[in-house]
């Protein structure tokens, strides 16, 4: 069963893979589906990114795609994620997309649906596809990842990507760094060196933003002068290495984790980001589901 919860269940073989079937896909080959294949999008909380490049990426692989908002969905009766998923799978759903509020939703799924699982982003949990698409985006600018230097900045406590890339990004060979206000540290992701913001900006490679996660606040936070103590200014951004570049997973506060301007700047690989998104999502989906069509392919042939 090819699910993909979290990063830390991918080898680092699996990890290399995915990164070539993705930059195979950028190139316009690889895998594609028969149509005969359904997958559903099912997401439980706001996305633009993830959401629609997985679509673009199922389309693209010639997948049918089946779209579920919960406000539309029997959800609003009462029926829990686990039904809904039995539901997709009865009627005919390969693989379901999900984005849930909720860390570890996928504990009630694993072992009783028959179906793989791909995680979209869980509550503050795990990010893997972002966390795949970052990886792309280092080693396309880099060619590997030993030896470079990353700094994840801000809402660490709250981010789901922080927690996906520091661990993987560790374990092939980079040194992560951490910064951002003290309330914010993440005490259980020891995989990176929290350090004052401007020594963080100055030994990086890459600079990784992070926008401060309110929805997963118990109080409102303020955003008051947190640029100029937290965040990438203009001022901060000329202390980089002449080769770094900046990164975030979006979506971004202009102002607020980074000035307005930087966005787009050279530097800047925010958008290229976006669009790996959409190879990086190909490729898993064509681990989650190879195997299901050539079952399929069996059956119809025996
Ligand atoms: N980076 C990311 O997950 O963006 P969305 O919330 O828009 O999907």
């Amino acid at each position: 069963m090819s699910n993909l919860l979290t990063m830390n269940q991918l080898t680092n073989e699996e990890i290399h893979a995915i990164l070539e079937d993705a930059e195979q896909y950028k190139s316009g080959q690889g895998w594609k589906a028969l149509d005969t294949v359904f997958v559903s999008n099912l997401f439980f909380e706001p996305s633009t990114r993830t959401r629609f490049s997985f679509e673009v990426a199922e389309k693209k692989l010639g997948l049918q795609v089946l779209n579920f908002t919960a406000e539309h969905s029997s959800v609003q009766k009462g029926e829990t994620l686990y039904d809904t998923v039995k539901t997709l799978e009865s009627i005919g759903a390969n693989a379901v997309v999900i984005r849930h509020q909720q860390d570890h939703f996928f504990d009630d799924l694993v072992g009783k649906v028959s179906i793989p699982v791909i995680n979209a982003g869980d509550g503050c949990g795990h990010h893997p596809t972002q966390s795949l698409l970052d990886l792309l985006t280092i080693k396309q600018e880099f060619g590997q990842f030993k030896d470079l230097t990353i700094s994840i900045h801000g809402d660490i406590r709250h981010s789901r990507v922080a927690r996906s890339n520091a661990e993987v990004l560790t374990r092939l060979g980079a040194r992560v760094l951490f910064s951002g206000p003290a309330k914010w540290q993440d005490p259980l992701n020891t995989y990176g060196e929290y350090v004052e913001v401007d020594e963080a900006i100055q030994q990086s490679d890459v600079v990784m933003l992070l926008r401060i996660q309110h929805e997963r606040h118990e109080e409102k936070a303020s955003a008051q002068d947190y640029l100029q103590q937290y965040g990438l200014t203009k001022e901060r951004e000329k202390q980089m290495k002449q080769h770094a570049i900046i990164m975030h997973p979006a979506p971004v506060n202009r102002g607020v984790e980074i000035d307005g301007e930087l966005i787009e700047c050279e530097r800047s690989r925010i958008f290229k980001q976006m669009e790996n998104g959409v190879f990086a999502r190909m490729a898993v989906l064509k681990r989650a589901l190879q195997q299901i069509e050539q079952n399929q392919e069996v059956m119809k042939h025996a």
